[in-house]
């Protein structure tokens, strides 16, 4: 029952701001487990950095390196046992969104011992508790809103599952625009779109809310006006951290409401072929919201709030993106042996298809597959 009702939840803190890693000179723990990406976030200093405030406030830290990909049930659960031996009183997860989704699943198996990811597969299920160790997640890409929501996507029997819980809310998030920086325009492009469609997928969710509509439309209109100036100028520090605002944004409000079918098409066709989240959201975006905006009106809402005069105008401005980042705009290139009979049916069951707009049919999803292929 309590699950069902509309409440915001939220980290207990959220630090910002050019240089705001050295909020972890004044963390209160003993013993830090430090979740990161992989060599390219030693080679730019920011691990150095993290060690350097910790240790400079007798912080002891374990340090788990080179997150590759999105969490697996098997990946997580080795760094579970070596969470479990170091006995620490806070988790860390630097990184992007697989890196903290990472360390938020880790966190529930050392928060619960005995279970396993599967236990947690129905939403709500981890049990309440924050009594072995805190949470703290940084994001280094301004996409996923992780940092600030209650789901982690993981890989269990080759399916990818969204394991949803208030408890992976962290207790202190840190937002540090610096930490971006050497993200390249492709990557920047890649998460930005996907925080821009939490963005416009919140609004038009069908949990939405005057809250969570401020905002996802805050969110999504600091990523309009800066991520074409941080493409053209990755060293924009200011634009950066406005893009850092705004995932941050859109990222809390689609953890209060869900998002749709960007994300279900997103989701089912990533079992199948190896592309970035955001550039899938990317690829699907404009088509989907064709198909939304004949039963919603919420769509083009949105998009004139944004300053658009209509979706053409918005596509005009995604195309921008596309060419100035040589990003990939369709998806069938990268597929084999693919049955888009079986991606359709797939796609309906995912669980961001519950809050679409409009009811998802296999004919209007299979119309979406093929024009994008
Ligand atoms: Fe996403």
């Amino acid at each position: 029952m309590l699950n069902l009702l509309s409440r915001v939840i939220q980290p207990s803190e959220i630090v910002i701001k050019k240089g705001s890693l050295i909020r972890l000179k004044f963390l209160d723990a003993k013993k830090v487990f430090i979740i990161c990406g992989d060599e390219s976030f030693e080679k730019y200093g920011h691990l150095e950095k993290v060690e350097k405030y910790l240790m400079a406030s007798q912080i002891s830290l374990v340090a788990v390196k080179k997150i590759i990909g999105d969490p697996t049930d098997d990946n997580v659960a080795k760094i579970a046992n070596q969470l479990k031996a170091s006995n620490a009183d806070y988790v860390l997860g630097i990184g992007g969104g697989a890196v903290m989704d990472t360390a938020k699943l880790v966190w529930a198996l050392y928060e619960n011992q005995e279970a396993s990811l599967s236990d947690f597969i129905q939403p709500h299920s981890i049990p309440e508790s924050r009594n072995k160790s805190k949470l703290c997640l940084i994001p280094t890409t301004a996409g996923s809103g992780s940092e600030v929501s209650n789901s982690a996507i993981v890989t269990i029997n080759g399916k990818k599952i969204p394991i949803i819980s208030n408890y992976f809310v962290p207790d202190l998030a840190i937002l540090d625009p610096n930490l971006t920086l050497s993200l390249s325009p492709k990557i920047t492009a890649h998460t930005s779109i996907d925080a821009f469609t939490h963005g416009i997928e919140s609004y038009c969710s069908s949990l939405n809310n005057a809250l969570t509509n401020s905002y996802s439309l805050a969110g999504a209109k600091l990523i309009i006006e800066n991520l074409e100036e941080v493409i053209l100028y990755p060293d924009n520090v200011a634009a950066r951290e406005k893009l850092l605002y705004g995932s941050m944004l859109t990222g809390l409000a689609q953890s209060l409401t869900s998002v749709g079918g960007v994300h279900a098409l997103s989701h089912t066709v990533a079992t199948k072929i190896k592309l970035p989240h955001g550039n899938l959201n990317a690829i699907f975006l404009i088509p989907m919201l064709k198909f939304n905006m004949q039963e919603s009106p919420r769509i083009v809402e949105f998009i004139k709030q944004l300053g658009f005069s209509n979706i053409e105008k918005l596509e005009e401005w995604l195309s921008r993106i596309f060419v100035l980042t040589k990003m990939i705009n369709q998806w069938g290139p990268y597929s084999k042996n693919i049955n888009i009979d079986v991606i359709s049916e797939a796609t309906l069951k995912d669980i961001c298809a519950r809050t679409n707009p409009r009811k998802l049919t296999i004919e209007g999803v299979k119309s979406i597959l093929e024009a994008t292929f």
